[in-house]
């Protein structure tokens, strides 16, 4: 049987595959109406093909998937919607024009061009479809296909994923782009392969991400979480155990992925790197050797795990506990190991050495025990899950995981905030069997594991303890709540409409 990550991305002619029925395809169905009459509306006909994507919530495994460690994330219902038409008779030549059914977001017009420089001082939101643009043209070069002249795009976007929320709006975006893109050339190809595409279109915008939050919006499956693995690319399914929903809360603090970057996630990846080639270097490698072949600390866990089978352990942590100092390292602390200057480390990374630029201390042990530590929680999860525990224990283990992994993020990682933490307390005072901040952190969402019987009083209790404060000051408005605080089941990954 093909495995799913070898399946191109379904194309259909309805919408019920993706929506189901009842009141989500109702919702459905006006969302693609409204789309394609506000297409009509602005360029004047209607659109060619319709692609989809949808955010995603992370179950476990947060932090890792740039190390090269498998993540158990699973997609939720909000989705990006991309309407698109390719330039004929009587449209701007050259041009991309993308709207937005919704206001907020004004018109951004770009050249059709793949090899334009995104102006990252300049943030714009048009810039994600543009990643999306540009990494499918390199793409379809590197397969050979024929791509003929540059072409105008006209596009209209609609999208129900909260954006800084942590629920990977962004890939939402940059995913259901570029398979529209890919749709309009009428071209579609394995799903591992857009995967892999997406994740480094994303890159485009500055942040080092990993690949988790493409690879589950391109293959997730009803009804299933989704192990995923890299290099290669490989999605296997986690059925989740009865009687537990995963309920979804916003913390009200924005997460601003790209923005922050450089002193937040792209500070992390650097982080992990120097521990990385440090590791390797206290473990024998010649200095040059670790910086030239060195990119994450899964290239060096091999040599940890023997380290640790000399005192006794199959752990990885216990290289990073009596190799690395607790205490932050400064630059020179780090050039005198590494010999060279960081400077020149990283010198083909423009986005790492704005990191530099920015830090002056790195905490190499407190990222590497987080990476490793978490690593191993993912597999501890996927065990849980298909082991013969009851239900009740089953779920009492994961929460247990989701627990542990939370503290790795805040105390080790420090990718927490106040107001998640104020939420996770929340959740575990009204009997979630566990709560985590979910995606990057620094702000954005929770996800607790509670029993699904008690889903809506455990949602009023969060909105009194909560939100109501937040109501009152005018943060939110009560109308809106349902928006911020959800439930959520495994939903259906990419898709194709032509209808
Ligand atoms: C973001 C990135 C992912 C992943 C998470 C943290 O969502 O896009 O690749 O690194 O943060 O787990």
């Amino acid at each position: 049987m093909t495995r799913h990550e070898e399946l191109p991305i379904p194309i259909y002619s309805s919408l019920d595959p993706v929506y189901g029925d009842g009141s989500s395809l109702e919702e459905a169905q006006l969302r693609f109406d409204n789309l394609k009459s506000k297409f009509i509306q602005v360029f004047g006909h209607p659109p060619d093909v319709y692609a989809r994507s949808p955010g995603r919530v992370n179950l476990i495994g947060e932090h890792i998937d740039y190390e090269g460690y498998s993540v158990l994330p699973m997609a939720i219902r909000q989705d990006t919607i991309v309407a698109i038409r390719m330039k004929d008779d009587g449209y701007p030549e050259n041009l991309i024009r993308i709207a937005n059914v919704n206001d907020k977001y004004s018109m951004c017009t770009y050249p059709a061009d793949p090899n334009q420089e995104i102006d990252l001082k300049n943030h714009r939101w048009g810039h994600y479809f543009i990643c999306g643009y540009k990494g499918y043209h390199d793409f379809a070069k590197l397969k050979g296909l024929k791509l003929g002249p540059q072409i105008g795009l006209d596009v209209m976007v609609d999208g129900t994923v909260p954006t800084g929320s942590g629920l990977s709006s962004s890939a939402a975006f940059v995913c259901s782009s570029t398979i529209a893109i890919m749709a309009a050339f009428d071209q579609n190809f394995p799903k591992k392969e857009i995967a892999q595409l997406t994740c480094e279109c994303e890159q485009h915008i500055g942040t080092q991400s990993g690949g988790m939050d493409q690879a589950i919006s391109v293959m997730a499956k009803t009804g299933f979480a989704e192990l995923i693995d890299f290099n290669p690319i490989r999605a296997t399914d986690v059925q989740l155990p009865a009687g537990g929903s995963f309920v979804i809360a916003h913390s009200l603090a924005e997460s601003q992925k790209a923005v922050t970057a450089a002193t937040n996630y792209n500070n992390r990846v650097v982080e992990c790197r120097l521990a990385a080639i440090i590791l390797g270097i206290k473990l024998g490698m010649k200095p040059q050797e670790a910086i030239s072949r060195v990119k994450t600390l899964s290239d060096v866990e091999g040599l940890c795990v023997s380290f640790a089978g000399d005192h006794g352990s199959s752990d990885p942590v216990v290289a990073v506990k009596k190799l690395l100092n607790e205490e932050p390292y400064t630059t020179e602390d780090i050039e005198k190991i590494t010999e060279e200057s960081l400077q020149s480390i990283f010198v083909k990374s423009q986005s790492s050495l704005d990191v530099i630029k920015a830090a002056n201390q790195y905490k190499l042990y407190q990222r590497a025990f987080h990476v490793y530590s978490e690593a191993k929680r993912v597999y501890a999860f996927r065990d849980t899950v298909s082991s013969n525990m009851s239900d009740d224990e089953m779920l009492k283990k994961l929460g247990a995981l989701m627990n542990e992994s939370h503290h790795s993020c805040s105390v080790l990682y420090e990718c927490s905030c106040p107001e998640l933490e104020d939420l996770v307390k929340v959740c575990k005072d009204n009997e979630a069997f566990g709560a985590r901040l979910t995606g990057a952190g620094w702000g954005g969402c929770v996800v607790a594991l509670v029993k699904e019987s008690i889903v809506p009083q455990f949602i009023l209790n969060l909105k009194g303890q909560f939100y109501q404060s937040r109501i009152d000051k005018g943060v939110i408005s009560n109308n809106d709540l349902g928006l911020y605080v959800f439930a959520s089941k495994p939903s259906s990954g990419s898709a194709i409409f032509k209808f």
